[in-house]
């Protein structure tokens, strides 16, 4: 091997060298946590993640012995070398082998102590972590690498990606370079649409031309739609779509409530025009095979869709007319308060999408969900988690239709397990709670013992890859954004400041009338 940059050599242990585990002691220079170093074995070439980096020190080793020579009044370090003595070991995990045919195998036999170790090369990382150097997302940078993170779209979205931190931690940021990345994407490297449900109005930046010079500017190629303007056409709903936003519908009023609906559309068919809710309402009414003491409570439940002020004759906007290749729609639910509002609205999209989609009528897709333990939530009942059916669709049967989904959350352990380990790419940013981080160690294959408490000592900003994009679990570090930061987030400080200011404004208008 030429030009390899030798660092250490592998030290003979109780458990190392194994296939599973090697150490080997730093000759030259320092070896980071999260470092990637390669080095021969039998089968070929063995890349390892350092997952631990310690010093040992053989005089510091037995307490009683520091303990005496420290109270003999003579430090132990003046009278020994012991600086000479002190040594840093790296603790390595054996990732995979790439064998002289251009292979990667898992690794089954170990190295031999005395093995020379080296940093990874870039351009063995690349290959060995199956980065798509030439029309990958440029997500981010591996430290100490100097490696670009660029990921194949596919293996990124099609079997659907989730993103896990706790609050603040930068998950929206990742998926603004998520965003920017899908949006500058080549016509010739498939271009996909992206649907983000925003519950914090936190996108909606991507539809402004940015006020900042250095920004760039998505705005020609988002789509922002407020939650207030948008209506579901009744025409559409299914009876399954309707129990399932009110509950405790009773068998004989189901099966009502479809002969109705049935009968409305075969008369719209026939040239009476999309019909609303309060067409409906006039049909219950007026029908006399309803039984009288079911259609109080019918039309008292429809009353009580009617106040959501979310449905009208026909769908505003028309999906097939918001979605397009290379776009971003962004839809705004920042001005809604109701969780069950909010969830009617992405069980919507997202049906409308799938069903779009398996019909070849949109392109395919990746529909981003953020907070999406509040749409997908694991205990809840099926009343309170209206859009959770669909959700679990598409994570189950979306690969098929190139119908993607990216699930965000900084509430794991709320989040359906179902959904979750469909997702087949995890990027876990910082996590504390303990709680989050074993659900995540439990729903995140190839994510050992070593990586997830890694996972605490994150810093904004970094995050770990694990799954199917890369195939083995990197850390990395986001890459700054191109695009215009939303301004939803200020500080407290910043915050107290304008109400102050404002109500100061106030006041002094108050005295001026006065
Ligand atoms: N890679 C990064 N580089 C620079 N700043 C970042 C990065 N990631 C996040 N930040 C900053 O950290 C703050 C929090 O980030 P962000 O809003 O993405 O967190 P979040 O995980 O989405 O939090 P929440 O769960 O509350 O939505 C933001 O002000 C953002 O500018
Ligand atoms: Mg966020």
């Amino acid at each position: 091997m030429e030009n390899r940059e030798e660092i250490g050599t592998v030290i003979s242990g109780q458990e190392s060298p194994s296939p599973s585990s090697v150490d080997f002691v730093v000759n030259k220079g320092i070896v980071h946590r999260g470092q990637f170093v390669e080095l021969p074995c039998s089968q070929g070439t063995m890349f390892a993640l350092v997952n631990d980096v310690f010093k040992t020190n053989r005089y510091f080793e037995r307490a009683d012995s520091v303990k005496e020579f420290e109270s003999s009044g003579s430090a132990l370090f003046e009278q020994f070398p012991t600086a000479e003595w002190e040594y840093l070991v790296a603790r390595t995990r054996p990732l995979g082998v790439f064998t002289k045919e251009g292979l990667t195998k898992r690794p089954t036999f170990p190295p031999s102590p005395g093995t020379r170790v080296s940093l990874a090369k870039k351009e063995s990382l690349e290959k060995f972590l199956q980065f798509d150097m030439e029309s990958g997302l440029h997500l981010g940078e591996v430290e100490h690498h100097g490696l670009s993170v660029n990921l194949n779209m596919s293996s990124l979205l099609k079997k659907h990606l989730a993103i896990l931190a706790l609050s603040g931690a930068g998950k929206s940021y990742l998926v603004s370079v998520l965003l920017e990345e899908l949006l500058d994407r080549k016509r010739e490297d498939g271009r996909i649409a992206t649907v983000v449900l925003d519950p914090h109005g936190e996108y909606s930046s991507f539809a402004e031309p940015p006020n900042e010079k250095a920004a760039k500017d998505y705005s020609s190629k988002t789509k922002l739609v407020k939650a207030r303007d948008i209506k579901i056409g009744v025409p559409r709903l299914s009876v399954n779509v309707v129990s399932g936003i009110i509950p405790g519908l009773s068998a004989p009023q189901k099966r009502d409530l479809s002969r109705l609906l049935s009968k409305l559309k075969s008369e719209m068919k026939q040239g009476l025009g999309p019909f609303d809710l309060t067409d409906l309402r006039e049909a219950i009414s007026r029908d006399e095979a309803i039984k009288e003491n079911s259609k109080g409570p019918l039309i008292a439940w429809l009353d009580s869709l009617r106040e959501m002020h979310l449905f009208g004759k026909t769908d505003n906007p028309s999906i097939v007319d918001l979605v397009k290749p290379g776009q971003l729609t962004v839809i705004d639910l920042g001005d809604l308060i109701d969780l069950k509002k909010k969830q009617v609205i992405v069980s919507h999209f997202a049906q409308r999408l799938f069903f779009e989609r398996r019909n070849k009528t949109v392109p395919p897709f990746l529909l981003v969900l953020e907070e999406a333990h509040q749409f997908v939530p694991q205990m809840a009942k099926s009343e309170t988690a209206i859009s959770r059916s669909i959700v679990r669709t598409i994570a189950r049967e979306g690969r098929k239709f190139g119908a993607s989904l990216c699930l965000v959350s900084q509430r794991p352990v709320q989040l359906d397990t179902t959904s979750l380990s469909q997702c087949n790419t995890h990027i876990i940013l910082r996590i504390m709670n303990p709680y989050d981080l074993k659900h995540i160690g439990e729903s995140s294959e190839g994510l050992d013992s070593k990586s997830q408490e890694m996972i605490t000592s994150l810093r904004v900003g970094e995050a770990l890859i694990v799954g199917e994009a890369t195939h083995y679990p990197v850390f990395f570090k986001v890459r700054q954004r191109k695009s215009q930061e939303s301004k939803h987030e200020i500080s407290l400080e910043k915050a107290a400041l304008q109400f102050e200011e404002g109500k100061e404004k106030k006041d002094s208008e108050t005295e001026e009338l006065l």
